[in-house]
């Protein structure tokens, strides 16, 4: 069947993210930890979704467990996306919550994934319904395998956006949680395909053991936290002046900005533009973005997405 030029055309446009945003021909989108408007944050399900949904990269945030397995979590804590506190309450730390760096691989593997909720709360209640289907912790090996066999199936390439969760927090629980994901990195090829790969972290040290004695050639992200966070040791207040963000340029390709910070500082935007950085902001949820967020968010060079597919609805 012949498909008239302007309908291939138009589905062209609609199904590849590059060109979603015409002002800037390399704008890229990020699934901000999958597809995580659609399915629980975090799960292969969600990847999976992402990588159909045709983004340019897919986003893991990776932790360690016990037994210094990667696996893919947002926080340094289980209680807010599984079920731990059913399974093991006695692994509740004094201070009330549940770490991974407690748990082993086969401890964690046993937690059911859940949409995100706060102190028993839903974060977003119109999200994936709870007690519905059932998602487990992937581990990061388990995340990069399932990129690349569908890369392999769909035959279209698409990268991955790890970031490197709390080292700091690695570090005193005497886990080298950087050289353990550059070490899969590698072996999966990301240091010979560095089109392919972003790496991220708050935490300005790691970013530059990564570059100078690790020697990386993958572009790195600095992203920056609000200091009250507390996120890492670093000052973001500094790192987001004219001099803290020409520091930055020295060990990274781009900055990772929250959305805030640009829309309440103007000089920022311009000055990491000026700078020759990249500008990667987050984090569009369509529960929150608003006329004048969406307008700042499309003069970044990409962004991380719940919805990936929200900019093509614009
Ligand atoms: O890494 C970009 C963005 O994900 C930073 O925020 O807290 O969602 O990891 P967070
Ligand atoms: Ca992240």
């Amino acid at each position: 069947m012949k498909v008239p030029l302007l309908f291939s055309l138009s589905l062209l446009f609609f199904s590849c993210s590059s060109t979603v945003n015409k002002n800037n021909r390399n704008f890229k989108i990020f699934a901000h930890r999958g597809a995580s408007s659609y399915l629980p944050e975090h799960t292969l399900e969600a990847y999976a979704y992402a990588h159909a949904l045709k983004v340019d990269f897919i986003e893991p945030d990776v932790v360690l467990t016990k037994d210094n397995v990667p696996i893919c979590l947002h926080d340094i804590h289980l209680e807010g996306t599984t079920n731990v506190e059913d399974i093991f309450p006695q692994k509740k730390r004094s201070d009330g919550r549940w770490y991974a760096a407690d748990l082993s691989l086969e401890e964690i593997k046993r937690l059911e994934v859940h949409e995100r909720e706060n102190k028993g709360r839903r974060v977003f209640p119109k999200r994936f319904p709870k007690n519905h289907s059932s998602f487990t912790v992937p581990t990061f090996v388990e995340f990069i395998e399932l990129i690349q066999g569908l890369n392999s199936t769909t035959m279209r390439t698409v990268g991955i956006y790890p970031e490197i969760k709390a080292p700091e927090f690695h570090q005193k629980e005497k886990k080298d949680i950087t050289k353990i994901v550059y070490e899969v990195l590698k072996k999966y090829g990301y240091e010979k395909n560095t089109d392919q790969i972003f790496l991220q972290s708050f935490h300005p040290g790691t970013l530059k053991r990564l570059k100078n004695q690790f020697k990386t050639k993958i572009p790195l992200t600095q992203l920056v936290a609000d200091n009250s966070w507390g996120e890492s040791s670093a000052d973001y207040e500094y790192m987001r002046t004219k001099q803290g963000i020409l520091e930055v340029k020295t060990y990274a390709k781009g900055m990772g900005v929250w959305i805030k910070h640009l829309k309440d500082e103007p000089h920022f935007l311009t000055n990491i533009k000026d700078a020759g950085l990249l500008l990667h902001a987050y984090t569009l949820r369509p529960e929150k973005v608003n006329k004048t967020t969406l307008e700042i968010f499309k003069q970044a060079d990409g962004i991380f997405s719940d919805s990936p597919d929200f900019l093509h609805h614009q």
